[in-house]
């Protein structure tokens, strides 16, 4: 794949972690740009909850390490424009979040709880609301950062019906988006069934000649998938999500894979457990033993998956309560 820049920022792959809440932790992603994946945007943050709490409690999902990730990305959702310029007036008046490289706008999160309050996939179904959006950050930063590029993840469609928003796609491109990312599914689907590169590709279509990149996002597990996708798509950019959780690997797979080079060994056993260790011991930089460890029991199981006797170390393991338990349990000594 050729080289990619976002705005003005060059990302050193065109292959990304796609935004996962719970999963997309600051130490998962410093780990997955070592295994070279381009960028990882933080998870989900609520651009209201910012507007009216401060970034307090936001912090922990948005805590960025601009030194050890390289290039950073808050996502944001939110319904109102005003509340995406008081979250990056905020954000920007912040240490360290200040740093950060680009801001992304969730335009596709299918969870009731998001969409009933016009967020997320929502604005799929109010392009004027959308453009206005991503006018306001762009607004925003145009004042005090304008080389901070603002992106939009979004989906194929909000109905079931739905085979790619050509119309939605362009309108955020007219409003200045300076990258789009599309999820192969519609907002019924929400993971389930067939990501659609062909509806994906619709949207591909719709904003080729904005020359702004152009990312896929759905069901990309390895080089196959990956090609395939880029093939069918004409995308500049993946991202990829679930098959990344308890695998930061993929990204060293998929990049040898995509360049030609021969996927690298696949990791054994005693990497696995040690990586797992590694991320844990990451969250507990910033969160207390015991929320750490709770909040990562459902991220153990992705790591253990396929190791012998994983279905008894998955058990115990989503009743640990502390480090040292889940080292006996995984035998690290
Ligand atoms: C547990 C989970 C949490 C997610 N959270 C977010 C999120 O915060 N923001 C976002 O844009 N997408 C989110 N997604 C969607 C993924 O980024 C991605 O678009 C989707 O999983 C499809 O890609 P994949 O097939 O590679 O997993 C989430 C997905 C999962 C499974």
């Amino acid at each position: 794949m050729n080289s990619v820049k976002i705005g003005d920022i060059k990302i050193k792959n065109p292959i990304a972690l796609s935004p996962m809440a719970g999963i997309s932790s600051l130490p998962f992603r410093i780990i997955c740009n070592e295994m070279g994946a381009g960028y990882c945007p933080t998870e989900l943050v609520s651009a209201r909850s910012i507007r009216y709490n401060g970034v307090g409690k936001s912090m922990r999902y948005m805590r960025i390490s601009p030194e050890e990730e390289g290039i950073t990305a808050i996502q944001l959702f939110g319904s109102e424009p005003d509340d995406f310029k008081a979250a990056i007036e905020t954000i920007l008046d912040t240490p360290v979040l200040k740093e950060v490289s680009i801001i992304d706008i969730n335009m596709g999160c299918p969870v009731p709880k998001v969409v009933k309050t016009g967020s997320g996939s929502a604005l799929m179904e109010d392009p004027a609301r959308a453009a206005a959006i991503v006018k306001a950050c762009k607004r925003t930063l145009e004042n005090v950062c304008p080389n901070i590029p603002v992106t939009v993840k979004t989906r194929t469609g909000y109905n079931a019906e739905d085979n790619g928003k050509p119309d939605f796609a362009k309108a955020l491109a007219d409003a200045g988006c300076d990258m789009l990312c599309v999820h192969g599914r519609t907002r019924p689907q929400m993971y389930h069934g067939e990501s659609s590169n062909q509806a994906i590709a619709v949207m591909r279509e719709a904003v080729r000649d904005y020359k702004i990149p152009f990312f896929a996002n759905g069901d990309i597990c390895d080089t196959a998938s990956a090609k395939r996708i880029i093939e069918e798509t004409g995308c500049d950019g993946i991202m990829i999500g679930r098959a990344a959780r308890g695998n930061p690997w993929v990204f060293e797979q998929v990049i040898a894979g995509l360049a030609g080079n021969g996927e690298p060994k696949y990791p054994d056993a005693d990497e696995k457990k040690l990586m797992l260790m590694r991320e844990l011991e990451g969250r507990m930089k910033y969160l207390p033993e015991e929320v750490a460890v709770r909040e990562f029991r459902s991220v153990m199981p992705f790591y253990i998956k396929g190791l012998t006797g994983s279905a008894q170390i998955k058990v115990k393991l989503c009743s640990a309560t502390g480090i040292e338990e889940i080292k006996e349990i995984l035998g690290i000594v």
